[in-house]
């Protein structure tokens, strides 16, 4: 499932992440979240074995996103994901979901929740297209600036 390129995005492939990732990653993460992870998040994240760190990595540019997915028995979340501002718009955060979902499903899990903030319409779109409902809000689940969480889940 991985090492595929996008339908759309021939340049770009989505692989495992490795160490040498992480520079960039925590840079787009600390360009797309108010409360960003850490670099030392990320960095055990790698280490742990129910959890999945994917990158979208451009041919010429590098790494350009990425997804993080954890799950324990036959419940995952995708816990984070985010795309490079400037390589918004062009499907890679869909590439970066569907090959989210195949390794969750890959790992026999029945259901992929996760959080968003309310006011987040483009994250919002990108996982109703993909067949995430709405199942609950979650008050006061964000900081900077604080904010409803809507949870989803998607049967798998
Ligand atoms: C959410 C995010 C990962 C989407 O990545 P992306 O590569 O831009 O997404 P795609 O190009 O694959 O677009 C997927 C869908 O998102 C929606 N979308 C993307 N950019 C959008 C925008 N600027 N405004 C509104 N909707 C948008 C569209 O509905 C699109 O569906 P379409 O194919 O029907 O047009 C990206 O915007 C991002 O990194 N945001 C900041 C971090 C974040 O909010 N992460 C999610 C936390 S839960």
């Amino acid at each position: 499932m991985e090492d595929a390129p996008g339908p759309d995005i021939p340049s770009v492939r989505i692989r495992s992440a490795v160490a040498a990732d992480l520079a960039t990653v925590v840079e787009i993460e600390f360009q797309s979240f108010s409360n960003p992870w850490q670099p030392d998040t990320f960095r055990s994240l790698l280490e742990q074995e129910r959890v999945k760190v994917l990158v979208a990595e451009d041919l010429e540019k590098g790494v350009v996103g990425y997804a993080v997915l954890w799950w324990v028995l036959d419940q995952a979340e995708l816990a984070n994901l985010a795309v490079r501002t400037d390589r918004q718009g062009q499907g890679i955060g869909s590439v970066l979901l569907d090959q989210a979902i195949a390794h969750a499903e890959s790992k026999g899990v029945g259901s992929l929740f996760l959080e968003v903030r309310q006011s987040n319409e483009a994250a919002y779109r990108l996982y109703a297209n993909r067949g995430f409902t709405q199942i609950s809000i979650r008050k006061d689940y964000y900081k900077h600036p604080r904010e409803d969480a809507r949870v989803l889940v998607k049967h798998l």
